[in-house]
């Protein structure tokens, strides 16, 4: 046979291939408002730049029939690409050639282009669309998706793992992304949970729907899985391909600099926070006025909104934000923001991300409900992750930073490279009321008039310890500074952080509070 010939038989072959499940199968994916794993893999890699390897893979399944069955790359496409010039390493789950399940050969595919990815150092996006361990591959399966959890967990830390669900992820299947740093699902088409509605009607006798037991919004709002939440497939390759714009392509890395631009005239300072501590604002508004382009990527926008975390740039610098929400909760730290804070935290120290921290909250949460909930264990890993992050960190206090929550907000003693304080600030074991009421309660009590001793109490507090210069006095404040010099400030402190370097002890790991 002749080139000319052989080169029309790659062809045939390749065209037999890329047509996945065939055209039913992928008419049925269109219905149910879904591209195809290669419309997906081609949509957010930049143009021309996706190359597929593995193609003619086959599955070696013998039982159930299984070899009389042509799988078209044993339902897993992967490849290489790049996404704003950035090179990444994909795998997409195809659907439409046996609901995308896992067997043998479909695994290899995917550890082969993720030990490629950690060898390459770039990152992984693998997205997610299958009716999980292929049945009739038994162990093999399982084997697999042990195969993959082993290397999600080998190179956290040394390159950025992304998952998209973008279909089921049913069963164990759903512990890769989970394993991973940021999950993006797109409404009404994500699904995840470890067992679907059919097991939990025979063993539990409930009904529910897949979309109430698992989908979009359920991870986006109650348990906190997921990190980007989208109304469509498209909306949800805009948000991957932003995110990739502000990460590093792995830990020896910082991420690319853009052209820095001043924060928008709109977002002034100064008229952000109101006087009146008791009056709520919007914190993404002061971090709107210090960030490059007023452009901040929030993370878990839905999710512990109390917590507000996500990227900006500062002179043109990625930058991780972490701050209290005044608006939800007054900011307070609990169970559910205090995970969402320390694995944030942990991710910008592992990427050589610089943390700015913005603190207005009152504490911890207190009640039955989230000491019952582990506030103590949980509340423990924020402490964890800003003691342990050796990365630049600048701490901003804007109005109260009460007993726990002022330590744990990346205060000095976590080692905090700076710390400013607004003159608005109040840093105190706990706020005037509850303090002035058990400092002085004989006092009260015993006074004629309790009320107005109480309110004279409560003013004596406030003018002794609820502003920023006892703090300032011992050193754990750096500078008070008026909210108009924040920006300048933060932008000099990460200049001279640049070469930043800390000694740690010798260890294997540390035992974080997980
Ligand atoms: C083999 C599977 C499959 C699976 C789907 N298919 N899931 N084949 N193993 N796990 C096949 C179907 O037989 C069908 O093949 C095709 O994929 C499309 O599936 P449909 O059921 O027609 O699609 P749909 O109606 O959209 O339903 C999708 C689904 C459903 C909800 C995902 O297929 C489903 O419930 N699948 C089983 C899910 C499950 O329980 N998986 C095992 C989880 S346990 P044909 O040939 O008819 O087109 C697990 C353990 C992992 O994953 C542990 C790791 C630690």
């Amino acid at each position: 046979m002749g080139l000319k010939r052989k080169i029309l038989e790659l062809h045939k072959k390749r065209e037999a291939v890329l047509k996945g499940g065939g055209d039913k199968a992928i008419e049925k994916q269109a219905a149910m408002g879904k591209m195809t794993a290669r419309e997906r893999i081609i949509s957010l890699c930049d143009p021309d730049s996706f190359h597929e390897y593995d193609l003619f893979v086959e599955h070696e399944a013998r039982d159930f029939d299984m070899d009389k069955k042509v799988l078209h790359g044993d339902g897993v496409i992967i490849g290489t690409g790049t996404i704003h010039g950035a090179p990444v390493c994909l795998f997409a789950q195809d659907f439409t050639v046996a609901g995308g399940s896992l067997g043998m050969m479909h695994a290899r595919k995917i550890t082969k282009i993720m030990d490629h990815a950690l060898k390459m150092k770039v990152p992984l996006i693998g997205i997610n669309d299958s009716g999980g361990a292929r049945i009739q591959e038994g162990v093999n399966s399982l084997a697999g998706y042990g195969e993959i959890f082993f290397r999600n967990t080998l190179s956290s830390g040394v390159i950025p793992q992304i998952s998209v669900i973008l279909g089921p992820c049913a069963g164990g299947a759903v512990y890769s992304p989970a394993l991973t740093d940021f999950v993006f699902v797109v409404d009404k088409i994500s699904k995840m949970f470890i067992t679907g509605p059919e097991v939990i009607k025979t063993v539990l006798g409930e009904e529910i729907s897949m979309e109430d037991l698992g989908g979009a919004r359920v991870h986006s709002e109650i348990t906190g899985n997921a990190h980007f939440f989208a109304k469509s497939e498209a909306e949800c390759f805009n948000q991957i391909k932003k995110l990739v714009s502000f990460i590093p392509w792995n830990n020896m890395k910082k991420a690319a600099r853009v052209e820095p631009r001043e924060p928008k005239p709109e977002y002034k300072i100064s008229d952000i926070v109101p006087g009146d501590p008791r009056q709520p604002y919007d914190i993404r508004d002061v971090i709107k006025a210090i960030a490059d382009d007023s452009d901040f990527f929030e993370i878990q926008e839905m999710w512990a909104s109390n917590m507000v975390i996500g990227f900006g740039r500062m002179n043109g610098e990625t930058i991780g934000f972490v701050a209290n929400q005044p608006l939800v909760l007054a900011g307070v730290l609990d169970v559910d923001s205090s995970d969402k804070a320390a694995r944030f935290i942990r991710f910008c120290n592992a990427f050589n991300i610089p943390i700015i921290t913005l603190v207005d909250l009152p504490g911890y949460l207190p009640g039955i409900d989230q000491e019952h909930a582990g506030v103590i264990r949980h509340g423990a890993k924020v402490l964890y992750a800003y003691s342990e992050a050796t990365v630049a960190k600048m701490t901003v206090i804007l109005r109260k930073a009460y007993g726990g929550g002022y330590i744990a907000m990346s205060s000095r003693h976590l080692r905090a490279d700076f710390v400013f304080a607004w003159p608005t600030a109040e840093i105190a074991v706990m706020g005037p009321e509850g303090a002035a009421n058990i400092i002085f309660r004989k006092e009260i009590m015993e006074s004629k008039d309790p009320d107005k001793t109480r309110k004279q109490k409560v003013k004596e507090y406030k003018e002794k310890f609820a502003n920023p210069y006892v703090a300032a006095a011992r050193g754990y404040v750096d500078s008070v500074i008026e909210p108009e010099e924040t920006r300048k400030l933060l932008l000099h402190a990460i200049e001279v952080s640049g070469n930043k370097s800390v000694f740690l002890p010798n260890k294997k790991h540390g035992i974080p509070p997980f």
